[in-house]
Order: C-alpha cells, then structure tokens, then sequence
C-alpha cells in the first residue's frame, strides 16, 4: 500500500481505491482552486463533481496550491492514520494563511461530516466545512466566508446523487473514467465509520448514468469504473428518486445497470466497485460472462476468514457463505480476477480466528489484496460494544503474516500470466521509462510495454514475457482489435 502525498501529484492513497489528484482541466475563470482527495475512489469522483460546481462560478482548477484563492481538502476518515494525515496537511494551510490571509481553506468529505464544527471551534484550522451531500452550496459557503465569516454546512441527503452535473475530469489521461452510480451505505458494518459520514444509501437514475458513459466515449474515454459504497445494493424504480419507494414500478437492479452500461459501446470497458458477498448475485455475474467489454475482474472484499468475527463485524455472511461467492465467480466466469479487503486484530480476534483469515487466503489465492490492521473508529457499533482488546504489536505482527502471504500469492498470480497474451487499453507513458507505455489488463493488472507507435486510448494485445511484483512486461504482438459483445 502506498501512502504519502506528493504535491504537484497529489496522490493520497488512505485505502487502496484511492488517489488523490488535482489538475487544472477547467479553464478562462478569474478564481483558483486547488482541491486535493484522500480516500477512496468516490472521493476522487466527488471532487470531479466539487470542481464542476465550482467551475460554474468561475473557478478553474490549478496544480499549485501556492496560486490557489480557495483550498479544499477532500478528506477520509476510514482509518485514523488517515484523519492524521489531513490534521498535519491543515496546519500547513493554516501557516500558509500567516501569509496568504485571503486564503480560503475549506474540508469536504468524511472528515467534515464526522467532525462538523469541531473542525472551525476546536481545531480552529479551516473556515469551511462542507458534507458529502453538500456540494452544491460551496459556492454559498465560500461566499460566507469571504464575507468574513465561517461557514459550514454538513447536511446529508436521502437523495442527493448529483445525477445532473457534469464532472470535470481531473485525471488527465482522458482515457479511463470513474461513474458514481450511487451514494451512501445501509450496511453499518460495525468497524466502519463510512454510513455516519456518507448517509444512508441512494441509487442514481440509470439514464444519467448510460448518458454519462455515453458522453465520456464520445470524448475519447475507453474505461469506465461503476462507483459505489456497495453496488450490488444499486436499485432504481420510477418513483424512487434513489430510494426505493413504490415496490410496484419497474427497477432496475445493478446486473441490468452493467447490460445497459455494457451496450453504449463495444469499445468502451466497464469496471466497478465495490461489490459486497452478501448483495452480489449470480445476475451480476452472468452479465459480466455475457459481456466482452466487462472486465473479468471483482473486488471482493471478505474482511476475516471467521464466521464468528465476520458475525460481530456484521457483515451478513459466513466463511462458507463468502467462499460458495468464489466458486460461482469460478463456475460463471472461469478466468477472473479476484481482490479483497482484509482486516488483521479486530475486537477479541483470537489466533485461531486470525489462521482461519490464513487458510481463506490460502483457500481462495486471491490476485491482489488491501490489508489494514483494525483502527477503532468513533461513533460505530465496535466502539460502543466491543473493546479495541488486541495489542497493537499483535495487530502488526498479524498484519505482517498477511501482507506476506499475499506478496506471495500476487508474485504466483503473475507468473501465471507469462507467455500469455492479453488486450490491453493503453492509458499513457509508463511512470519509469518515456520508452515504455503502461495500460491494464482485463484483470485490472498493469502491463509495461514498448512504445513503438502506439498510442494512448488504443487496444493492444500485449504478449507477457516477464513480470515484477506488481507488473506485468510484454510486448505488442497485435493492434488494435475493437472488442465485441456478445
Ligand atoms: N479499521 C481498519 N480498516 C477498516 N476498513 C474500514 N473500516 C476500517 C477500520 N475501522 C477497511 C475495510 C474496508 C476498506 C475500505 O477499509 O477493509 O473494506
Ligand atoms: Fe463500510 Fe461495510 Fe458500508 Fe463498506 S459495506 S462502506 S465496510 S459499512
């Protein structure tokens, strides 16, 4: 797992889904705004849609926050060391604003919603708080605190989805695209602190979003990612406006959502995440099998390999329940790839409890996987029934185990793919060599290749030759083969 941040670069990665980027795509306004995302993949997404919000108003996006009027932090709270990253980057702001005291400085995201006003009176480090549902009323908020005031608004919504606005895309390689399909999370999950911060669960109108994946192939997009907290939750009816209200309209659940995303374009990829074992259903499945432009690849995440710990996570399934998900993503589509969450030294998790999370790892050999050990979080069921009971170096010397094994586990994955030949979608020049183009897999596994004359936004089939931990290296064998649906 990477983490740090990089200014310039910005990538703030907290979980694994996410980076953190900010790049001037908007253009001709007179107000700046430099805008920096933590956290999950949804966070990047929402601050496409901050910025379309704000582009409106004039603002355009710029890459140094030292030409910045406005600042704003979009933030994660899923772990603590994550909120401690934002606290150390705020302080800066605040010496910043020694200088700059015009600078504006604002939190969005979880760590707004989490901390509300304790952020301006406590903490006293910013002058605008706004919540993930909340977005709209930046404009509003920036204006109050122009006029010397603070200004916060942590409000959330049963149905805000901001299927109506426009993104601006801030990930320059004009190649790949995040789709958020929905907000929020109904699962409350007892160690997780994303459905007080996020709200309660809401789908967003299926036509907004084939008009999105539309519009993004129309400008060059070759990849899209589905986004929500727990797709397989995706329902939508005619009178829902997000929620499920009247049970006799039609619905569109998310394995029709993937068909009609599927259909816009033969050439246009489709990914999402985040799937949940309990919600994802041989439907989601079949569709994937049914479609060439689905990539064969599921984030799975399964958190412990014992029942009973995965009983007191609440997480609404049994080890036999989450590995009869495997078999049926084996029997449906027989090459996927498959990732996971995991988490080492939940409340009372005993040595056997922790083996039991080794031979599912064992069992399962996933492709790749994002490892935490558990960080107690305010406000959950774990905080105020459970005690945070297991030593810190147990945690870490846990931790260690199953990052170990996965190190392996990914190194046999990838010996796996040499001599094989894959279609790759090419998403730029590779970080290491300007020789050298980089693009993914159907599995979602970044390929390393010769330049030659190849292009960004082209499909190459790559052959495989020789891999490193987390990359594979090949060649180009064929070009530019448009993929079919079936
Ligand atoms: N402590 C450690 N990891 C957590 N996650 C969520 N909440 C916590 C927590 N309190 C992990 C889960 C989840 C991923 C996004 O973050 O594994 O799937
Ligand atoms: Fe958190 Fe569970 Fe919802 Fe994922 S499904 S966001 S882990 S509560």
């Amino acid at each position: 797992m990477i983490e740090g941040l990089h200014e310039g670069n910005k990538t703030i990665d907290e979980s694994k889904q996410g980076e953190a980027t900010l790049l001037d795509s908007t253009k001709g306004g007179n107000k700046k705004l430099y805008l920096e995302s933590y956290g999950c993949q949804m966070n990047f997404s929402d601050s496409e849609v901050v910025a379309s919000i704000l582009s409106k108003e004039g603002y355009e996006t710029v890459s140094q926050s030292s030409e910045a009027d406005v600042v704003l932090l979009n933030t994660c709270s899923i772990r603590d060391n994550a909120e401690q990253r934002v606290r150390t980057r705020l302080k800066q702001f605040k010496n910043a604003k020694k200088e700059r005291p015009n600078l504006v400085v604002g939190v969005l995201g979880c760590m707004a919603e989490r901390l509300k006003k304790k952020l301006l009176d406590q903490e006293k480090l910013v002058d605008l708080v706004a919540g993930p549902d909340a977005y709209r009323d930046l404009p509003g908020l920036i204006s109050e605190v122009e006029g010397g005031q603070k200004a916060v608004n942590v409000l959330l919504s049963r149905e805000e989805t901001y299927a109506d606005i426009s993104p601006v895309r801030l990930d320059k390689n004009g190649v790949t695209a995040f789709i958020s399909i929905m907000r929020g999370c109904d699962n409350m999950c007892s160690f997780c602190v994303v459905p007080f911060t996020r709200g309660r669960e809401r789908s967003r109108d299926p036509q907004s979003i084939v008009q999105e994946a539309k519009e993004l192939h129309d400008n060059g997009y070759r990849e899209v990612t589905l986004l929500g907290q727990n797709v397989d939750s995706y329902r939508w009816n005619m009178s829902s406006k997000g929620r499920i209200k009247d049970e006799s309209k039609p619905t569109v659940n998310f394995a029709e959502l993937l068909e009609m995303v599927a259909q816009v374009a033969p050439d246009l990829r489709i990914r999402f995440s985040t799937s949940h074992p309990k919600d994802m259903t041989d439907d989601v499945l079949h569709a994937m099998a049914k479609y060439d432009n689905i990539c064969k690849y599921i984030h799975l995440p399964v958190q412990s390999g014992n029942t009973e710990m995965l009983k007191k996570m609440n997480r609404g399934y049994s080890r036999e329940w989450y590995l009869n998900r495997i078999e049926a993503i084996h029997r449906i589509i027989p090459d996927c790839a498959i990732s996971t969450d995991i988490i080492t030294g939940f409340c009372g998790e005993t040595d056997e409890q922790h083996n039991d999370t080794i031979s599912l790892m064992k069992e399962v050999k996933y492709d790749f996987a994002y490892m935490f050990r558990y960080s107690e979080r305010p406000r959950t069921v774990a905080e105020r029934k459970f005690e945070d009971d297991v030593p810190d170096e147990i945690k870490k010397a846990r931790l260690q185990e199953v990052i170990q094994l996965q190190q392996q586990h990914s190194a046999e994955s990838n010996k796996r793919q040499l001599g094989k030949t894959f279609e790759v979608l090419i998403e730029g020049v590779s970080k290491k060599s300007d020789a050298d183009l980089c693009g993914r897999n159907t599995h979602n596994t970044m390929i390393v290749f010769p330049k030659g004359d190849h292009k960004k936004g082209q499909y190459v089939k790559v052959k495989v030759n020789d891999c490193t931990s987390a990359t594979l290296l090949g060649e180009v064998v064929e070009e530019e083969k448009v993929l079919t649906t079936a």
